[in-house]
């Protein structure tokens, strides 16, 4: 299968591994490339340029098939050190660089003087296009489904990526609510030229974190996610728990009128007590409504070849079968 984007990127299959604060580091990133997807390390889960420099030194000792790193850009005043990270990804070779968060442009320059392709993750048509306009080489579009910041429109996939595919010349993948061949196939159809995948990617036996997270996600339901922090306008999908029920309770007692750090204790800092120790309760942590749709924990290349044989069953048999009838 040869959509656009497994030439954008150079790889086998069009599929994307989405950055994951707390779970993209080496190892997964390594095992999605080396399975002929696109693995993506995530820049801000390491806490220094010198450390990201470190983990994209480890993931090209587990691989030499092409791998990117997420920055994302956060909406808070006292910013990480974005020019270090910058630095740290094209001194370690990496090409390709998903961002996310705020508007990228003012980095772009730097990065694609040094021959880097930017994938940007927008959650609007109107983001996707803004993308486009300041050089984006591709754009992953994140429909309401997704888990993680699906923005402030609601906009499910179903609409946002033919809508999407209207209007850009650029390519773009589908995000958000994606698992398996039947997700792909629609992304095809819908005008994607692939798709990318969050919380699908953390079930799998080489996404580094605890067992607990991934039993957590095979064991939930597409009704399990909640959103958080609607009222800060700073929107997160996330897996219900008890600290995120404690939460959504406090948002709506303050009807929108709290400070920020009254749910402090529910969502700072909480990433690596979850993902590292498996304490599921510590805090609100992104997942997407797939997780209805996520039955085990494959390996990687095990998912990743499943997916591409269903897909291609899908379009042969079932669709094709269609057209005879
Ligand atoms: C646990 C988790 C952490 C995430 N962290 C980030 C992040 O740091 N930066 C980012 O751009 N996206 C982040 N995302 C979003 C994913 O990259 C991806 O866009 C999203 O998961 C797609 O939706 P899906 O989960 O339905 O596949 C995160 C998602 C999850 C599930």
């Amino acid at each position: 299968m040869k959509p656009r984007i497994t030439e954008l990127f150079n790889i086998e299959h069009p599929i994307i591994q989405g950055g994951m604060h707390y779970v993209g580091f080496a190892e997964l990133a390594a095992a999605v490339s080396n399975a002929g997807g696109l693995g993506i390390i995530t820049g801000l889960t390491q806490r220094t340029p010198e450390l990201l420099a470190n983990e994209i030194r480890r993931c090209r000792e587990m691989t030499d098939k092409p791998f990117g790193v997420n920055l994302t850009f956060l909406p808070i005043v006292t910013a990480p050190d974005y020019p270090g990270y910058i630095r740290a990804i094209i001194d370690g070779g990496v090409r390709i660089v998903e961002t996310a968060g705020n508007n990228p442009q003012k980095w772009l320059p730097a990065m694609h003087e040094a021959g880097i392709r930017i994938i940007h993750k927008c959650t609007s048509v109107r983001h996707s296009l803004k993308a486009e306009s300041i050089g984006c080489d591709a754009v992953s579009v994140d429909g309401f489904e997704c888990g993680g910041h699906p923005g402030e429109d609601d906009v499910p996939n179903f609409i946002l990526l033919p809508r999407a595919a209207e209007e850009l010349k650029i390519p773009f993948v589908a995000s958000g609510g994606m698992a398996d061949g039947r997700s792909l196939v629609a992304a095809l159809a819908l005008g994607a030229e692939g798709m990318n995948m969050g919380t699908r990617f953390i079930a799998t036996r080489e996404a580094p974190v605890h067992e607990n997270v991934k039993q957590a996600i095979v064991a939930a339901s597409e009704l399990d996610t909640r959103l958080i922090m609607r009222s800060l306008r700073n929107t997160e999908r996330v897996l219900r728990n008890s600290a995120v029920d404690r939460l959504l309770e406090k948002e709506r007692e303050s009807a929108g009128a709290n400070p920020p750090e009254d749910i402090m204790g529910e969502v700072a800092g909480v990433y690596p007590r979850i993902m590292k120790e498996g304490t599921m309760d510590a805090g609100a942590w992104s997942c997407g409504m797939v997780a209805g749709l996520i039955h085990d924990d494959a390996w990687v290349r095990e998912l990743i070849d499943r997916i591409m044989r269903e897909a291609e069953d899908i379009i042969r048999g079932r669709l094709a079968g269609f057209l005879l009838a």
